[in-house]
C-alpha cells in the first residue's frame, strides 16, 4: 500500500536580506497508515514547521508532499482546506482555541465541518467534556482556563471528529506527568483502532508510546 504521507525533498526557507534562512532541508519521509511516529529534536530544529506543513497550515515550501494520494504541493488553498477539515485533527503547540467561542462551541466546530446534525453534536461534545474532565468549564472562554485546561480542550477538539490523522505539537507540554501519560494512553488506543498519529515531544519516555522516532537537527533529519 502507498504511504499515507510522503515528503520528497521538502525544504522550507525564510528570505534574509542576503540569501535565505533554511528551517527544513531536504526532508524525505514516508509514513504508513496506522503508524504512531514521534518527532524529536532541540528547540528551533524545525519540528513545528514540519508539523504545520504536514497539517496543511503552511503551504509555502519547496518539494513534494503527498497526503493520502493527494499532491498537496499542487493543490489550491480551498481544496487543501477541505481535505484538512475532513482528514486531520491538529493539536497546536500554542493551542489556538477560538477566543470568542466557549469551550463547548470550540469542540463543536470540527463536527460542524463534518455536517454532524445538532442533536448528535450535543451528545458527542458532552461525552468529550466528560472524558477530559472539563464539564464545569463548557460555558467559559479559553482565556478563562489554565494552560493545562486549554491544552486538554485543544486535544479534545483534535480527536472529536475521529480524524484519520492526528498531528500533535508537544500535546502534553502543559500537563503534569500523570495527565501526559493518560493522553499517551488515549493516543495509543486511537492508534490501535487505526488512527495515524504524529506527535512532537521532548520526552524520550512519551516518545516510546510510538512505533518510531524521527529526529530533526537544524532542519535536517538525522
Ligand atoms: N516566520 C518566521 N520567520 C523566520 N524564521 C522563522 C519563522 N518561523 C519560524 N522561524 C524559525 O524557524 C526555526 C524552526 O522553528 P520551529 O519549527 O518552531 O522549531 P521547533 O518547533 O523545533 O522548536 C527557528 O529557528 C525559528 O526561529
Ligand atoms: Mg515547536
Amino acid at each position: 500500500m502507498d504511504p499515507i504521507i510522503s515528503l520528497q525533498s521538502v525544504e522550507k526557507a525564510y528570505p534574509l536580506k542576503v540569501g535565505s534562512y533554511y528551517v527544513l532541508r531536504n526532508i524525505d519521509l514516508d509514513i504508513e497508515a496506522g503508524e504512531f511516529v514521534s518527532i524529536m529534536g532541540p528547540s528551533g530544529a524545525g519540528k513545528s514547521t514540519l508539523l504545520n506543513i504536514l497539517g496543511m497550515y503552511d503551504g509555502k515550501f519547496a518539494g513534494a508532499y503527498y497526503l493520502a494520494g493527494n499532491a498537496i504541493h499542487q493543490m489550491k488553498p480551498k481544496d487543501r482546506m477541505a481535505l484538512q477539515r475532513e482528514t486531520i485533527g491538529f493539536v497546536f503547540q500554542r493551542f489556538h482555541l477560538l477566543e470568542d467561542l466557549t469551550v463547548y462551541e470550540n469542540l463543536e466546530i470540527p463536527l460542524t465541518y463534518r455536517n454532524v446534525p445538532r442533536r448528535e453534536r450535543e451528545g458527542i461534545v458532552a461525552d468529550m467534556l466528560d472524558r477530559f474532565n472539563v464539564v464545569g468549564k463548557k460555558e467559559l472562554f479559553p482565556n478563562q482556563l489554565s494552560g493545562g485546561q486549554q491544552q486538554l480542550v485543544s486535544i479534545a477538539r483534535a480527536i472529536i471528529a475521529e480524524p484519520k490523522l492526528i498531528l500533535a505539537d508537544e500535546p502534553t507540554g502543559n500537563l503534569h506527568s500523570e495527565q501526559g501519560q493518560e493522553i499517551m494512553e488515549l493516543f495509543k488506543r486511537l492508534n490501535d483502532e487505526g488512527t495515524t498519529i504524529i506527535q512532537v515531544t521532548h520526552s524520550e519516555e512519551l516518545a516510546k508510546y510510538g512505533d518510531r522516532v524521527i529526529r530533526l537537527k537544524d532542519g535536517w533529519m538525522v
